[in-house]
């Protein structure tokens, strides 16, 4: 998989980018992380990249012209990306829209900073616009390390263990049961017997339980979806984990 990623602060993702799995992802060939600074694409002495908006109203708005360069630039390789503009104004990312999007093998991010991107870069070349949340953070960069973490965990041979994206919350539609590692007791709070007792099959209903009952409480709209105990069932029953010996 290979972003793009367009950004007036390309050094943000220096240390990002050369740490634990995503170095390691790099370092295998699985992933490409481009970062292309923004300001190469101007051409006049103070480079510069922002503007006052028409209209009025606080703030900058970032230019088309280094945009439009820099896309053209990008789209000059094969295979095409989808372009994303990240924006709070964007569709929400959730799971759902991970696994589409992870179905592209080229994927260009703009990071808007200030008010925000000239929208004639938006209706002349973006794809589809995403929003991490609903809240407003100072630019496009932390929203693209997310969604290129998030992305990066759906590539094969990302993870040390295959199955480990499969029980995660919100993948198969309800939050993840609690984990527990060593020591047995901890500040006299003991893990539950249960998960010694070797028995996968009460295992797995145990942890499916406890990830309802987490659900419920903490994001009860999740259960709307009428299939999600169904799928829930199957996976968390699938993982219903022969328990590595060193929890014991
Ligand atoms: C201060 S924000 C601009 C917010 C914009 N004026 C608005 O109200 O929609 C600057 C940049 O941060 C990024 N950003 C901020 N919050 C975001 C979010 N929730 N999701 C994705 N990107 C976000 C976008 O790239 C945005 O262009």
């Amino acid at each position: 998989m290979i972003f793009e990623v367009l950004t007036l602060f390309p050094e943000i993702f220096t240390s990002f980018l050369s740490q634990s799995l995503l170095a390691k992802a790099i370092a295998k060939g699985i992933l490409t992380v481009n970062t292309i600074n923004i300001r190469d694409f101007t051409h006049d002495r103070h480079q510069t990249a922002d503007d006052r908006p028409y209209g009025g109203g606080p703030g900058m708005v970032l230019k088309p012209e280094p945009l439009a360069e820099a896309l053209d630039d990008i789209l000059r390789i094969s295979p095409r990306p989808l372009i994303i503009n990240l924006t709070p104004s964007g569709q929400l990312l959730n799971q759902n829209l991970v696994k589409t999007l992870s179905e592209h093998k080229r994927l260009a991010l703009i990071c808007g900073r200030y008010e925000g991107v000239d929208q004639r870069i938006i209706d002349l070349y973006v794809d589809k616009e995403i929003s991490i949340g609903d809240y407003v953070v100072n630019g496009g960069e932390v929203p693209a390390m997310i969604l290129i973490e998030a992305l990066a965990r759906t590539i094969e041979g990302f993870l040390g263990s295959g199955d480990s994206i499969i029980e995660e919350s919100h993948n198969h539609g309800l939050l993840e049961h609690p984990v527990y590692t060593r020591p047995r007791v901890f500040r006299k709070l003991a893990v539950p017997s249960i998960l010694f007792s070797g028995n996968h099959q009460q295992i797995a209903a145990f942890r499916l339980a406890e990830a309802m009952a987490k659900t419920r409480d903490v994001r009860p709209e999740l259960l709307s979806d009428p299939d999600v105990v169904e799928r829930a069932v199957s996976v968390i029953g699938r993982a219903g984990a022969p328990l590595s010996d060193k929890t014991k």
